[in-house]
């Protein structure tokens, strides 16, 4: 039997099964491609989609919304100061009123709590544009890049340097476990994912079959070495930036500099970033700059890997 998402939420990757995060991987490069060769075919035609904001973004909300005008669709922007929601209206209500209106809603946010109320009362497929805990679009965008660089997902040694609790780094933890790659972070110990998501994701990468492994080290030179893949984030994420001077006095040995990149002893590793990055920190410009940067690639790719998660949910497909 074919996958189909039709109807499906995005809330974290935890929920899809590897099955399906290939065929929206598929899905995204055929979308790509006809997009490329000037080929729209009005896949979301018709169809009405909320995008809310309580943080900033430049690439989901461009991502979210160039998708959805290429195939045709109207979507709405609803920053937090333009609606209710948060101040005078709860969750659920909102929720109620926008389910009727409109056929699928992305949410970036602070509360996990919050996209997954969305999903509950909206009766719509609800998409997570970002939580403090999850950051699932982006991870499809990360791998969309790897499979286009590398030719493959299943293998690959995949390196997290950095805050290795912050949204990404537990994303992507998820979606390598489901792909069967060899995950590793290199952070500092009390930067290290949530042992109970860690312990989750090693059952799933048992569960899959295809050979993940997911490791952490507080050395960052031995988590690099064989990379073929290395990744970083920001050292503070939304929400906070409060904690940068902390994170700044146990990071450094974690940045993403020539050395580093020479650790890995593989002239071709790629390095990967969601950005924005704050060079100088996580990331120095002379890597941002060079050959083995591909996180404007990756950018691109939220179009094209957002506007498969909304046209196999709710499209005209
Ligand atoms: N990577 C990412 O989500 O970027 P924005 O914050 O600009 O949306
Ligand atoms: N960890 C970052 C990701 C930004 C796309 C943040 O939450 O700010």
């Amino acid at each position: 039997m074919g996958t189909n998402l039709r109807g499906r939420h995005l809330l974290t990757l935890k929920h899809h099964t590897s099955q399906e995060i290939e065929y929206l991987l598929n899905l995204s490069a055929d979308l790509k491609n006809k997009k490329l060769a000037g080929d729209k075919r009005g896949l979301l035609e018709g169809k009405n989609i909320a995008l809310i904001f309580e943080k900033p973004s430049t690439r989901t909300r461009c991502a979210f919304t160039v998708a959805a005008i290429d195939e045709g669709g109207h979507p709405e922007f609803l920053g937090i100061n333009d609606i209710h929601l948060g101040h005078k209206e709860d969750v659920a209500d909102t929720a109620r009123v926008l389910g009727r209106m409109f056929d699928g809603i992305e949410f970036r946010g602070f509360s996990q709590k919050f996209v997954e109320d969305l999903a509950k009362y909206s009766g719509v497929p609800v998409w997570n544009g970002l939580t403090d805990e999850y950051h699932p679009t982006q991870v499809l965008a990360d791998f969309l890049t790897v499979r286009e660089n590398l030719g493959k997902l299943r293998g690959v040694r995949f390196v997290y340097v950095g805050d290795g609790r912050n949204n990404m780094a537990h994303s992507l933890m998820i979606g390598a476990a489901k792909m069967g790659m060899h995950f590793t972070i290199g952070a500092p110990e009390e930067l290290f994912p949530d042992p109970i998501l860690v312990e989750e994701c090693l059952k799933m990468a048992e569960e899959n079959k295809l050979g993940a492994t997911i490791k952490m080290t507080d050395d960052a030179k031995a988590a690099v070495k064989n990379a073929d893949v290395i990744y970083t984030d920001v050292w503070a994420s939304m929400g906070e930036e409060a904690k940068l001077a902390e994170r700044k006095a146990i990071l450094w040995p974690y940045q993403v500099n020539m050395d580093l990149i020479n650790a890995s002893e593989n002239d071709n590793v790629i390095f990967l970033h969601c950005l924005p990055a704050v060079k100088g920190y996580e990331v120095t410009e002379e890597v941002f700059e060079s050959r083995y940067g591909r996180q404007f690639d990756q950018a691109e790719n939220r179009l094209h890997t957002i506007k498969a998660v909304m046209v196999s949910s709710i499209g005209n497909l």
